[in-house]
């Protein structure tokens, strides 16, 4: 019987339910929402897969029960993903969860409401299914972030079937290799990237030639979208923990324009979050290479369009992918440096083949390059921020620290 045959019988008899679930399903976590209250419990597994999560707070006897998406059949495989969003927690709280009553006892944590100490994650992007790619993931949850961050071209699928091995690489590594010290399975929050969308969508700057809806954009990039319930279909989005952290995750034209309706919902949501301490921009292609030429197309568009709303909210720090190299800029305001610009960090390398960079005594904008597989651990404090960025050794690469101002209107 084919996957998609046992996934239509399936739901057609209302049997995704609990019994239905594999031993062993790939499980991730993500947010769509407050990551202070709220976790979104992520699978793929063979169809028709677990109905349903049981969750608790760790040490609880009574578990509580969240239904599952409808699950959505992965091309080329007999595999499906899903997702369940669990509410109603607290802050900075250990829970156990299970995929399903034959799933291992898992555990998260929540982020806490308040920046009270200091709070870690780790950013990366471009794991697609180069050689580093576990072994990246692996370093990043030995830092023991409270999350991970990557930025696009998660699997190389070009959303073909063909290339459906990739998929599933990926994700039975984030759910085995993303785990922390003590247990706790590491959140990851993503963007998309070029190579996340089908092929010949990939470097259409055409606006018109984009898709129009929710549908199109799941046509296009199926394996993202089935995967990720955030952005998920609509592609970009904002997550705000408490008030000290917003990470504002956009798409730089893969599944929507850089310059169409994104741009005034990034004006609107950038304005309203001024007063964040720390006020994070997430996105694939960079608006300043450090490999490809400062005039490339894509980074022209998306300096003229984004990076003075960055400047008007007091963004300091913007992370850029999708070069295979590293890269960190000068702070820069209006292309220029300025000690109270926007620093863009970071070329995407954590799993890919490496690019050569450009030297930085030859691109004003640049302040330092690196042909490496790279992460960025950054660590929040109330006052400040610091980006250590490392190799796939564990060495550094790379300090970033800056100061928290109130307001960017602040002298
Ligand atoms: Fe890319």
């Amino acid at each position: 019987m084919t996957g998609t045959l046992r996934l239509i019988l399936s739901l057609a008899a209302g049997s995704v339910a609990c019994t239905g679930a594999t031993a062993s399903p790939d499980v991730y976590l993500t947010w769509q929402r407050d990551p202070t209250t709220t976790m979104t419990v992520c699978w793929q597994d063979a169809a028709p897969g677990p109905g349903a999560v049981e969750w608790r707070p760790a040490g609880a006897d009574q578990w509580s029960k969240a239904a599952a998406s409808a699950p959505r059949l992965l091309p080329g495989t007999d595999r499906i993903a899903a997702h369940a969003e669990l509410t109603g927690l607290q802050p900075d709280t250990d829970y156990e969860f299970r995929c399903g009553e034959e799933d291992a006892i898992r555990r998260f944590r929540t982020l806490p409401a308040t920046l009270d100490r200091p709070l870690t994650f780790v950013e990366g992007g471009d794991p697609q299914d180069g050689p580093a790619m576990e072994q990246m993931l692996r370093l990043a949850a030995s830092r023991d972030p409270a999350f991970v961050v990557i930025g696009g071209d998660l699997t190389f699928d070009d959303g073909l079937s063909e290339h459906a091995g990739r998929v599933e690489r990926f994700f039975r590594a984030l759910g085995r290799d993303l785990v922390a010290s003590d247990g706790r399975q590491i959140p990851v929050v993503v963007c998309v990237g070029n190579h996340d969308v089908n092929r010949d969508r990939q470097w259409i700057i055409d606006n018109e030639a984009l898709p129009r809806d929710a549908e199109s954009r799941r046509a296009v990039a199926p394996y993202f979208v089935a995967s990720w319930p955030f952005p998920g279909e609509r592609g970009y989005g904002v997550l705000d923990a408490g008030d000290y952290l917003s990470l504002v995750v956009l798409d730089t034209n893969h599944l929507n324009a850089v310059d169409g309706p994104q741009l005034d919902w990034l004006r609107a949501t950038l304005a309203a979050r001024k007063h964040i301490p720390h006020l994070f921009p997430v996105y694939h292609v960079p608006a300043y290479p450090g490999v490809r030429d400062l005039r490339d197309e894509m980074s022209t568009l998306i300096r003229g369009a984004w990076t003075p709303l960055f400047e008007q909210a007091g963004v300091r720090l913007a992370f850029e992918h999708h070069e295979h190299a590293f890269k960190a800029t000068h702070p820069l305001r209006g292309g220029k440096q300025s000690a109270d610009g926007t620093v863009y960090l970071g070329g995407g390398a954590m799993g890919v083949e490496l690019r050569d960079p450009r030297d930085p005594a030859r691109e004003p904008h640049l302040a330092k390059t690196a042909k490496s597989h790279h992460l960025h651990e950054v660590v929040l404090e109330s006052q400040r921020r610091t980006v250590r960025t490392i190799d796939l050794d564990g060495r550094d690469i790379h300090r970033l620290q800056q100061t928290v101002r109130d307001s960017p209107d602040d002298p």
